[in-house]
């Protein structure tokens, strides 16, 4: 693209001022804005234009059914049998979602790489492969790992596996791949520069994990290998069961065309989205929107109706997420404290939210999946999300609960 191509782009789009330092710019520096500015996706105008409903109107809520834990040890061995079978048979692969950039606890490289150990290392990436490790030895297959990263993360990320010998994995199994950037904007909706020949851009959401695997090429790898299910999770779970047998065979039996690992929630009122109907089709109903009457209502079996809360690791039927590939799913705005150029030609991130960021959830991906069957998991034994550094949901908690669960630190 040239200047003057840039320059018109730009014009249609409002966002002319990306140009502003052009002329102090090296010939390196000016060619990278311009294929930056080529590059820009621009989807998130009509995300501006066309805010996601947040209120959940006009739909039609009803409780879903799922698998609770005692209807699973009930028939934990037959899920297992199945999923065993299916995992020897090369049909589950895992996709790790870690192209987050983990802002909340602070890091500069990948969070994977943060160190939760006390008297010894311990990465998170190692601990949620010691988890995996587990289904190797119960299956005698490794099952393929694909891990999706950022521009921001990628070469971190890498690295960090290469020098830790991939934990142990087979090297030619676990490939990466990169997740798409979505630019940042301040509050009038114009593009921050991050640099002088760089606007600011974020990875776009965890929920393009599929379009981005598709781009790399990926999805022919998946044929290749036979696999039909894809077993997504999250890097700040270090309790995280990947590729869980009896999930698998459970979600097998029940023809369903996406499994989900939920928790009881706490409390009726416990800040949790959690999974419901929206007349036949599967959906999430989140915290805000729960009524006091829904909030309290009970199942035949004295349960709450609405206490089936997602933690991030589901189970996706390849040939369903070919066919809704093309369909769009929701942007979400995020206001966030975005590192920007400022007047005095530094980059730095404000102390208070300056701008919003665009997102997709994979979360949203639930509806047009057509059909989920809710996995119950015992909280402490399955979730110990590290989203902080101190507090709730923080590397202290999962580290009290990792020794709970017998994980020496
Ligand atoms: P979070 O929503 O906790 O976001 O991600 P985050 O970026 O890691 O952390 P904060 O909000 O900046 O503190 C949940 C999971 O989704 C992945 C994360 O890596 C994590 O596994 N994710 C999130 C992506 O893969 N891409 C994204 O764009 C966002």
């Amino acid at each position: 693209m040239t200047y003057q191509e840039a320059k018109t782009l730009l014009k249609e789009h409002g966002q002319e001022h990306l140009l502003a330092y052009y002329e102090e710019l090296s010939e390196e520096g000016k060619a990278k804005l311009l294929k930056a500015i080529e590059e820009l996706d621009w989807s998130f105008e009509d995300a501006l234009a066309n805010p996601v409903d947040m209120t959940g109107a006009g739909r039609d809520i009803r409780p879903i059914g799922g698998l609770s834990l005692a209807e699973i040890e009930k028939n934990r061995e037959k899920y297992e049998a199945v999923g065993v079978q299916a995992i020897k048979e090369g049909k589950v692969a895992a996709v790790l979602l870690a192209g987050g950039m983990g802002t909340r606890l602070g890091v500069d490289g990948p969070k994977g790489a943060y160190d939760i150990g006390l008297t010894k290392p311990l990465y998170i990436f190692e601990q949620q492969m010691k988890n995996l490790q587990e289904v190797v030895e119960k299956c005698g297959v490794y099952p393929p790992l694909y891990i999706m990263t950022s521009d921001k993360n990628h070469d971190a990320t890498t690295s960090f596996w290469q020098e830790h010998g991939y934990f142990g994995y087979p090297a030619t199994l676990v490939k990466f791949f990169k997740q798409d950037m979505a630019p940042a904007v301040d509050f009038d909706g114009k593009i921050f520069l991050e640099t002088k020949d760089m606007p600011a851009l974020s990875p776009n959401g965890n929920g393009g994990w599929f379009s981005s695997m598709k781009r790399a090429g990926l999805v022919d790898d998946l044929h290749e290998k036979g696999v039909e299910w894809l077993n997504i999770y999250a890097v700040d779970n270090v309790l995280q069961r990947i590729v869980d047998p009896a999930f698998v065979g459970a979600s097998i039996l029940a023809g369903v065309n996406c499994g989900a690992k939920v928790i009881s929630k706490n409390d009726p009122y416990e800040k949790v989205g959690v999974l419901c109907l929206d007349g036949e089709r599967p959906d999430i109903i989140e915290y805000y929107e729960l009524t006091d009457a829904m909030a309290n209502e009970k199942t035949e079996d004295g349960e709450y109706a609405y206490r089936f809360g997602v933690i991030m690791n589901y189970l996706f039927r390849l040939s369903q997420l070919e066919k809704i590939a093309d369909q769009r799913i929701p942007v979400h705005i995020v206001k966030k404290k975005i590192e920007r150029l400022c007047e005095d030609g530094e980059t730095r991130k404000p102390d208070v939210e300056n701008g919003k960021k665009f997102e997709t959830l994979v979360v949203d991906l639930i509806k047009p999946m057509g059909s989920v069957l809710p996995f119950e998991v015992v909280r402490e034994k399955e979730f110990a999300p590290i989203k902080n550094k101190t507090g709730v949901d923080s590397v202290e908690s999962a580290r009290e609960l990792l020794k709970r669960n017998g994980v020496i630190l």
